[in-house]
């Protein structure tokens, strides 16, 4: 279901850009997805990963991972703002029983708890000033016992991004192949600093390294929290 007139009146500036770089880029997306990514090896890292039973992706896109994941879940749904990208996973998972939602995940509420809740370059377009209520919707998404698992650049993708220094939340210029120029928020993040972010938000966060680039995450709420 698209968002409401009241709900996109009331998306930040920012998230609104993100979205619409990410309907105008559905199209090429993929284009050297592997190069960008190291699919390999973050395969090799996914099949490691703690994913089982009821299982949500965020941010699926074109389904790169949503493929991965639907031979790992007994249930499986991938949530996307982008239409455009929501399409192409459609058609991809066709003859699949995977469940596909259009939301955005800043104004979404879960329909029910999952056993595992998966990103793959997701976190890295969540601003600082959002993540605890990100973590906190995690937290209200995940059955009792189960854990997020994430996939992202590392601090090392540093060198390839180009800040815009004037923007409200830290934002990276995009260029796409027809020319068009967008915006989208950006955030680096290295693993002490998110292990110590998502401590003091009442996580217990593990995170490896996955070449120079990437890195993967498993995190699960503390106790009583
Ligand atoms: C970097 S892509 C990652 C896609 C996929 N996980 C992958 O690794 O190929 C980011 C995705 O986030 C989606 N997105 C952007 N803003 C969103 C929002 N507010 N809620 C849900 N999805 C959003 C975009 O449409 C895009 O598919």
């Amino acid at each position: 279901m698209h968002a409401t007139r009241e709900q996109v009146a009331e998306q930040p500036d920012w998230s609104q850009r993100q979205i619409a770089y990410y309907r105008a880029r559905a199209a090429e997306y993929d284009s050297a997805y592997d190069e960008r990514t190291n699919m390999p090896r973050l395969v090799e890292a996914l099949n490691e990963l703690p994913i089982s039973d009821d299982v949500l992706e965020v941010a699926c896109g074109t389904r790169q991972w949503t493929q991965l994941l639907a031979n790992r879940a007994r249930i499986l749904t991938a949530l996307d703002a982008a239409p455009e990208m929501l399409r192409i996973a459609r058609a991809r998972m066709r003859g699949t029983t995977t469940r596909f939602i259009e939301a955005d995940i800043f104004a979404w509420e879960p329909d029910r708890q999952y056993d595992t809740v998966f990103f793959a370059f997701w976190l890295s377009h969540v601003p600082p000033v959002e993540m605890k209520a990100f973590w906190n919707l995690l937290r209200w998404a995940l059955a009792p016992g189960g854990c997020v698992v994430f996939l992202d650049d590392s601090s090392a993708k540093a060198e390839i991004e180009e800040p815009v220094t004037e923007a409200q939340v830290p934002t990276v210029r995009r260029i796409l192949a027809e020319g068009s120029h967008h915006h989208a928020v950006k955030v680096l993040h290295d693993a002490p600093g998110l292990i110590s972010r998502l401590n003091d938000l009442g996580w217990e966060a593990h995170i490896e390294p996955i070449g120079d680039f990437h890195f993967a995450g498993i995190a699960r709420p503390r106790e009583g929290e």
